[in-house]
């Protein structure tokens, strides 16, 4: 059950998840610029604050800088299967309740939702809207969202989520779109999720992405990360998209577009990155070449369909290698799913690297900064991060890299502003 310190894998694992915790802090910046302005202004005194996110060694750094600000913080996953459990156990010795285990089940994932809220929160932090819609839909919640002064949501899916609250009327608490600001969306889901997302593949399978066929599903901000890397790295890539907009951009980015159903036939290596639910099915699986892998790097398990998968399979051999799972299928072919089907960079990497999400988590500190000041005043929809704390937070990470960018002249700045001057 743990305690109202937390609930960790092992205390043991702290000192090792410390070392962790501030080699990324070495690679994050920005946020300890934030973390210092934050130590000196207090602007968060006294505020409980409850976040359910991805249990890193960067979220550890996050917490540190709120707590560097005065707030009360507690912290759960936001999935079973993405917990450090050395950064859980790193955090709970410094003071900061940490509920989290790798491989959870359902009901403990649950459970230490529910122990974050048990502070009372004024501010709540999500990757995927688990805990706002826990607030919204269980009765013991009911009271709850009155108080809470901003929720902040760190990734697309949530957004979705929220927007689909607000458009139903139902939405209680004023939420922040962190992921929807450009120096989260441009660079964490392009960059980050197209490095990590290879990144855990390999550490999975170890094959070589040169010549193979990569099939991507879904060409959003991910996609395109992932589509763009496995080219860097010699692999011809194949989109599959439902938005014609983002099918044409795929083809003049000069990839093959066309649908899963012809796809399945060519693909040694399926990535989805959709958002959506059963993008690869059964009538998929049973079309692919033998020896073809699966994995999803969009924030649900739905992507891939598993329960199709495993009700299909005449076999299913476990852990062939650490986080990959072969399924015999009845026409005698076999075909792999890394980390269960949940998100395959942080499953079977790290995540992110540390330098970009350093970006990412200065953006929520300032907003989250920015919802608290105005606790009370903002209307019970998904607002944006103000423009403002993104140049902040693009101005300082180009002074951290060294690098300068120009200013407008007094002219440039009159001509931008003018109508007149035509042709
Ligand atoms: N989402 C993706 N990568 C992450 C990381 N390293 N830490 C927290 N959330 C993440």
């Amino acid at each position: 059950m743990g305690s109202q310190r937390g609930d960790v894998k092992d205390l043991k694992l702290a000192a090792v998840g410390k070392k962790r915790v501030d080699w990324a802090e070495q690679h994050m910046p920005v946020l300890r610029k934030v973390q210092e302005i934050f130590a000196r202004t207090q602007p968060l005194k006294g505020m409980k604050l409850s976040a359910c996110l991805h249990v890193t060694a960067e979220t550890a750094n996050l917490m540190r800088t709120f707590k560097a600000g005065g707030a009360e913080v507690m912290l759960c996953a936001s999935n079973p299967l993405s917990t450090q459990d050395d950064s859980a156990a790193a955090l709970v010795k410094e003071g900061i309740p940490t509920f989290a285990i790798r491989g959870e089940d359902q009901k403990i994932y649950y459970r230490h939702l529910r122990q974050v809220l048990d502070q009372k929160p004024v501010v709540t932090l999500d990757d995927g809207a688990d805990l706002v819609s826990l607030l919204h839909t269980d009765p013991t919640y009911a009271k709850q969202t009155e108080r809470i002064c901003a929720s902040m949501e760190e990734t697309t899916t949530g957004v979705i989520r929220l927007r689909s609250m607000e458009k139903n009327g139902v939405l209680k608490l004023p939420v922040v779109a962190v992921n929807d600001a450009d120096t989260k969306y441009l660079f964490d889901n392009r960059y980050g999720t197209g490095q990590s997302t290879i990144d855990g593949i390999l550490r999975a399978t170890s094959i070589l992405l040169a010549g193979a066929t990569v099939v991507i599903a879904g060409y959003g901000w991910c996609g395109k990360g992932v589509a763009m890397r496995a080219r860097g790295m010699g692999a011809q890539v194949i989109v599959t998209e439902i938005n014609p907009i983002r099918a044409l951009e795929a083809a003049m980015d000069g990839f093959r577009v066309m649908p899963m159903r012809e796809a399945v036939r060519e693909g040694d290596l399926f990535i989805t990155l959709t958002g959506d639910t059963s993008v690869i099915r059964k009538e998929h699986f049973l079309q692919m070449k033998d020896g073809a892998i699966l994995c999803n790097s969009g924030h649900f398990d739905v992507e891939i369909d598993v329960k199709a998968l495993t009700a299909l399979a005449k076999a299913v051999e476990k852990d062939i290698r650490s986080n990959v799972d072969g399924y015999l299928l009845p026409n005698g072919r076999r075909v792999y799913l890394l980390g269960e089907g949940r998100l395959v960079n942080l499953a079977a990497a790290e995540g992110h690297p540390a330098s970009v999400m350093d970006m990412s988590f200065a953006t929520q500190a300032l907003a989250a900064r920015w919802a608290a000041e105005n606790g009370g005043k903002l209307a019970h929809c998904v607002h944006l991060v103000p423009k403002d704390i993104e140049e902040q937070v693009a101005t300082l990470k180009l002074a951290s890299m060294g690098i300068k960018c120009d200013r407008l002249t007094s002219e440039q700045k009159q001509y931008l502003a003018s109508w007149e001057f035509g042709t």
